[in-house]
């Protein structure tokens, strides 16, 4: 099985005296649908950051296509769809106008088809729903046809439809893919993770959706 990830004894911490992430290792395979779960502020966006590169390790060592990030320059194999997304500051125009900046043409006329956003390209983006902004943002993490995509939290804010619809897009997109979520959305997380991370924990856990229940009761107190 290729290894599209590893994270080897990740240690990191945003300020001094307030451990975050405390030595972490895990691997995930080519064609999984990998499932990041914890509690608000357990440290999971920040776990995707350092993956990205965006943020520095304190110690440990992470590899993507079997290749340390501090090296790793293709970064057109891995998609990511963040947690928060603002482009109000700096982006007046419409959603096709988007997506041309960032790939041709012929590249999005299949995405735009995936994810019916027909009528929403001569919209401005600022002007969509939450819900419509996400799908944009799904929509351009495609546009690199990514072998690795890393999403977080991808379906706060859709209504049932388009939660499903999403959903189901993930899905079909983790077939020939690797796909790593975070999500709060236990039905989610249980009808689609092949493994699991639990965060949150004293020691962060790597679960399977047959342990799964149980190990949510431990994690958020439930009896
Ligand atoms: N840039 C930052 N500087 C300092 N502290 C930060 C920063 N970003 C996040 N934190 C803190 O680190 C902790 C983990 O944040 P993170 O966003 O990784 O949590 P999360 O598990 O994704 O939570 P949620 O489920 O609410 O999205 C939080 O206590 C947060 O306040
Ligand atoms: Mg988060």
């Amino acid at each position: 099985m290729q290894e599209v990830l590893r994270v080897e004894n990740l240690r990191f911490r945003y300020k001094k005296d307030e451990p975050l992430i405390e030595d972490i290792s895990f691997s995930v395979y080519k064609g999984e649908f990998f499932c990041v779960v914890g509690p608000n502020g357990s440290g999971k966006t920040t776990l995707l950051k350092l993956i990205l590169g965006f943020l520095k390790p304190h110690q440990g060592r992470i590899y993507l296509f079997g290749e340390d990030i501090r090296s790793f320059n293709r970064w057109e194999k891995v998609g990511y769809v963040p947690q928060r997304f603002s482009v109000e500051k700096f982006w007046t125009g419409t959603v096709e106008e988007l997506l041309r900046k960032v790939a041709k043409k012929e590249k999005i006329g299949w995405i735009i088809a995936f994810l019916h956003l027909e009528n929403l390209l001569k919209k401005q983006f600022v002007k969509l729903s939450g819900g419509e902004q996400q799908k944009v943002l799904l929509a351009l993490a495609l546009t690199k046809n990514p072998d690795l995509l890393i999403l977080d939290e991808p379906l706060t804010g859709l209504d049932i439809h388009a939660q499903e619809h999403i959903e189901n897009t993930l899905r079909e997109i983790a077939k020939d893919r690797t796909v790593v979520v975070v999500s709060h959305d236990i039905g989610f997380v249980l009808r689609n993770a092949n493994r699991m991370l639990c965060f949150g924990m004293q020691e962060c856990k790597i679960t399977y959706p047959e342990q799964f229940t149980k190990l949510i009761r431990e994690l958020y107190g439930l009896h």
